[in-house]
């Protein structure tokens, strides 16, 4: 290869970091400094560890590539390593005074950001080829795994009371709508290309994306557009959340425990509902996507004599082409754009679900990719031939127990590069605060 050719695609990385670095920062931002210590999500931890994880897991991934010699903040580099899964057990009974003061946090930051910019560009252009193939790869893992928290620290930060956040204002495109009409779509039968192929060139993917193979879908009908506010509001009225039948025992017992009466983005107030925007409060808007968790999109099925679609049917309405194949995005080969939905920042909440007509794929489904992330029937499992990236074993596997459920296309706050048709997100079903929502299929 041309050595301008390689020095452009290490610019080209190191370019990507920093971009992707300037919009936590700016993200963070929107906290005021004396929320840092809070905890919006009662499951996760308090806002300043993600001050401090972010650069430690860039860190602890990257450091030996640039040959610091002894680490200079080991207790740092442990205490901010990963984050905490929010499934079963108590919750975390730490205090604010538990964590280091701010000042010594973004201090610790700045000092790895300033090693990996004086070291990762030389480590790079002196690496062999395979050595080079391992940085691309822990470098793209440190920059997904820094826009995918962009995406979690949205979740949480959307839980802070406005008073608590800088506003931000966002200019977003405005949207033509048409007239809308629900309706389901016949989806012939055909194959599902599942995952990446490791063989398959330079292509970067997480682990759970490995390895490709097909599933065949026997002909199914899906819902042309996500469930909407409105629709889920019929299921609300009709006292879907006091009615046992529609909901597995277990998903009863939470919503029993939990005192789970509607979706979390709602609020009842003065008679009316409400919509809980990240910036403000408005009347709820009928025509945008519910979004809420597993266990909830599957009542609503239920109640509607439909199910969720299993991950090979959703793989398919949105690539499928013909019997056998596939696109790269349901509207066909070309680039991403706004003109295609709702994801890449372009908005912190959702729009209508039938704001992007040239979404279409080949068989009619609409906003597949961006305006909330869809549930999927399919627990998160492994494909057959998966393999832990030796340099982080548990990102996938330790979420393979049976309560997490695959979560596919996108939301808001999704950053470009992971609306690839191999992308797996996952939540546990009684997660109520993701931007995601669902559509539903039936035979
Ligand atoms: C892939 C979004 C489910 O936030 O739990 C971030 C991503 N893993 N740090 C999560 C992740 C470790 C993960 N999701
Ligand atoms: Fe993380």
């Amino acid at each position: 290869m041309p050595a301008a050719a390689t020095s452009a695609s290490i610019e080209n990385s190191l370019a990507w970091l920093a971009d992707a670095r300037a919009r936590t920062d700016r993200l963070f931002g929107v906290v005021r400094d004396a929320h840092l210590y809070d905890r919006p999500i009662p499951e996760r931890h308090r806002i300043v560890f993600y001050v401090g994880h972010l650069e430690a897991f860039d860190w602890n991934l990257l450091r030996e590539a640039v040959h610091v010699r002894a680490p200079w903040r080991p207790d740092f580099d442990r205490l901010f390593a990963f984050g905490i899964d929010p499934v079963g057990g108590g919750l975390p009974t730490d205090g604010p005074e538990d964590w280091p003061a701010i000042e010594e946090v973004r201090r610790y930051d700045a000092e790895i950001r300033e090693a990996l910019d004086a070291g990762l560009g030389s480590a790079m252009r002196a690496a062999s080829a395979a050595e080079r193939q391992s940085l691309d790869r822990r470098l793209n893992v440190a920059i997904e795994h820094r826009l995918m928290h962009e995406e979690t620290l949205c979740y949480m930060f959307h839980r802070l009371p406005y008073e608590r956040k800088n506003r931000w204002e966002q200019a977003a495109t405005p949207i033509p709508l048409r007239a809308m009409r629900p309706e389901m779509l016949e989806i012939p039968a055909g194959v599902a290309r599942m995952g990446l192929r490791r063989d398959g060139g330079a292509r970067f993917g997480w682990d759970n994306e490995f390895e490709a193979h097909e599933v065949n879908v026997p002909a199914f009908r899906m819902d042309r557009f996500m469930v909407t506010n409105g629709e889920f509001l019929g299921f609300v009225e009709t006292g879907g959340y006091a009615r046992p039948e529609f909901w597995t025992e277990e998903d009863w017992r939470w919503i029993s425990a939990a005192g789970v009466r509607h979706p979390a983005f709602w609020n009842h107030k003065q008679g009316e509902w409400h919509w809980r925007g990240m910036f403000e409060e408005i009347s709820l808007p009928l025509d945008w996507p519910v979004y809420v968790s597993h266990a909830e999109a599957a009542a609503y099925a239920r109640w509607v004599r439909k199910s969720l679609p299993s991950e090979a049917q959703w793989q398919r309405a949105a690539y499928g082409e013909s019997a056998a194949d596939e696109r790269a995005f349901p509207w066909g080969n070309g680039p991403a754009s706004a003109q295609r939905g709702n994801f890449d920042f372009g908005r912190f909440d959702p729009a209508p679900v039938h704001a992007w007509p040239e979404s279409r794929g080949a068989f009619g489904v609409e906003g597949m990719i961006g305006n909330g992330w869809e549930w999927t029937s399919s627990r998160f499992a492994p494909f057959p031939g998966f393999e832990p990236f030796s340099f982080y074993p548990g990102y996938s596997a330790n979420f393979f127990d049976g309560k997490h459920f695959t979560m596919k296309g996108g939301s808001p706050r999704t950053a470009l590069s992971m609306l690839r048709p191999s992308f797996r997100n996952w939540f546990q079903a009684y997660y109520p605060y993701v931007y995601a929502g669902f559509r539903c299929v039936s035979a």
